[in-house]
């Protein structure tokens, strides 16, 4: 399978390749196919026309610095909300954006990819410093106060829902939807793109816009 051969080979971390194989197994078995059925409900939910899509943040990164969505002007900005301890949408879409970034030429200079987390909690910059590089190493990670991070998720319109049962729960899964918004060097909202599409559809639209 292509989405494996990533000639920068970020594989600094095999615990987190074995969950990723074992998510695929599980994916490709209860999907029938990796990047097959578009037709999931919470994306058409969130299937996007309008131009009011994005808009400001204010966030931490995975190296702890304060950042704002301004930072990132001046390149297309590939943005993603998921969490990492999701057990297998999370981890297979940040392989495609992965992929994406090492196939498209000079990807760093002209495109942003961004992973805004859905679980605050328990994605502290620690926690996405030790998980983002594992993907591509021009990949951000992004967290903050729960109140500025769900204000993220909102313009972006992003659905998400965590069954955390109580406070003492620390094993909880979010429920959310999985996509890829390309956003301009304006910062204003281009496209978007559902992950499972796969790297070389994904590659072919991006780099129309670049
Ligand atoms: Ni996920």
């Amino acid at each position: 399978m292509d989405l494996f051969k990533n000639p920068r080979g970020n594989r600094r971390n095999p615990l987190l390749w074995i969950v990723i194989i074992g998510a695929l197994v599980l994916y490709t078995q209860y999907e029938g196919s990796l990047f097959g059925d578009p037709d999931d409900p919470r994306v058409s939910q969130a299937m996007l026309t309008g131009g009011d899509i994005g808009g400001p943040f204010a966030l931490i990164d995975h190296t702890g610095q304060a950042v704002t969505d301004a930072d990132y002007l001046g390149k297309h900005m590939l943005v993603y909300f998921g969490y990492s301890w999701c057990p297998d949408v999370c981890p297979i879409d940040l392989l495609v954006v992965g992929e994406v970034m090492s196939r498209i030429e000079n990807a760093e200079a002209k495109l942003q990819p961004l992973f805004i987390t859905l679980d605050p909690a328990r994605d502290t910059v620690e926690k996405l410093a030790g998980y983002v590089p594992n993907f591509h190493d021009s990949l951000i990670g992004l967290t903050g106060p729960p109140a500025a991070t769900e204000d993220a998720a909102k313009r972006y319109r992003v659905y998400h829902r965590s069954a955390k049962k109580d406070e003492a729960d620390t094993e909880y899964l979010v429920d959310h939807s999985s996509i890829l918004y390309l956003m301009g060097p304006d910062g204003k909202f281009l496209t978007h793109f559902m992950p499972k599409l796969g790297p070389d559809k994904i590659v072919r639209d991006i780099e129309r816009y670049l």
